[in-house]
């Protein structure tokens, strides 16, 4: 009675018969079933036969195959735009390698250069690093944990991470939440991930003297946070695009280093989690996200 195989209820709805009989077959790629193929009443009359199965079973190979392909495919985009994205510092590593072994050079260029090298390729570290995170959420390869997990926890724990940093640029942090529990099913790890991604979003894109703010509470049947910044804001017309993959804000890209895949990881993980996650912007006053996850039963 999974409501995600209810289709035959919906068909009888929509036309003018009802269901007799119902021939499924599962949709494998490789030993994996990654959905169902249903054939809903035979023409006429009569029940299906041994020789209808097979030919379902022949379309829902077929089926599989192509939705495999489409998964290739998407995955291909996504290796040829990191491939791309990789190239700026890749090529910045080379041609300051190559000026640090010009004989004019002094020392303290050689250390200068040096520093600039050891950026870039951190970046291209981190960048290699969100690019298979990403890939291994988009295929579904990714197995997340389902344990209790208490969101204040992460809360204070992210917090922690990112407190140096916002005081080095003047940011000032705070956090609401409350003193007891907030329980939801899920993977610690990669939720610390999510308000890591939003925490150093909100500080990155922040001015001196900007505010942070970190809220969690619950409802009836979630478990919300969000981080609200006093900084710049998100134009209207490039909210819809923020959670693309490699998709940053016209202008920021010269200002401040990134990828453009953080907010679509926190949007992966957060999905993952049963959850949604959703932004709210006013250009000049400061940006909010605020993510959500079935509270668990677990505190009640
Ligand atoms: N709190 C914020 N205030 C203003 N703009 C923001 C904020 N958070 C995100 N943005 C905009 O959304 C874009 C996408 O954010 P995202 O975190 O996905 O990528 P990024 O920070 O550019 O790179 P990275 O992959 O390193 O996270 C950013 O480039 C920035 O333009
Ligand atoms: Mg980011």
């Amino acid at each position: 009675n999974d409501p995600r195989f209810d289709f035959s209820s919906k068909a009888d709805a929509q036309s003018t018969f009802t269901t007799r009989s119902i021939l499924a077959v599962p949709l494998k790629a490789r030993e994996n079933v990654i959905g169902v193929l249903e054939a809903i009443n035979k023409i006429g009359e009569g029940q299906f036969t041994s020789t209808d199965c097979e030919l379902l079973s022949v379309l829902g190979d077929q089926a599989a195959v192509a939705v495999q392909n489409a998964l290739l495919f998407q995955q291909s985009d996504l290796i040829a735009e990191i491939v791309h994205e990789m190239r700026t510092p890749l090529n910045s590593v080379i041609a300051y390698a190559d000026l640090m072994q010009r004989p004019t050079v002094t020392l303290d260029q050689t250390r200068q250069f040096a520093a600039i090298i050891q950026s870039e390729a951190k970046r291209i570290v981190e960048m290699t690093n969100n690019f298979l995170d990403l890939a291994r959420l988009e295929s579904g390869r990714a197995s997340l944990a389902h344990s209790p997990v208490d969101v204040v926890t992460v809360v204070h724990m992210s917090v922690n991470v990112v407190h140096a940093q916002a005081e080095e640029r003047q940011i000032t942090l705070s956090i609401e939440v409350p003193s007891t529990p907030l329980m939801v099913m899920g993977d610690a790890q990669r939720l610390h991930q999510v308000l890591l991604n939003l925490l150093s979003n909100a500080i990155k894109y922040c001015r001196p003297g900007d505010q942070v703010r970190v809220v969690a509470r619950r409802d009836d049947t979630w478990v919300l946070v969000s981080v609200a910044d006093t900084g710049p804001g998100i134009p209207p017309d490039a909210l819809p695009s923020i959670f693309e993959r490699f998709y940053r804000v016209p202008g920021t890209e010269k200002a401040f280093a990134g990828t453009g895949l953080g907010l679509t990881i926190a949007h992966q993980i957060i999905e993952a989690h049963g959850g949604e996650i959703t932004v709210e912007s006013q250009l000049g006053e400061g940006t909010t996200f605020t993510f959500r996850i079935p509270a668990s039963r677990y505190t009640e």
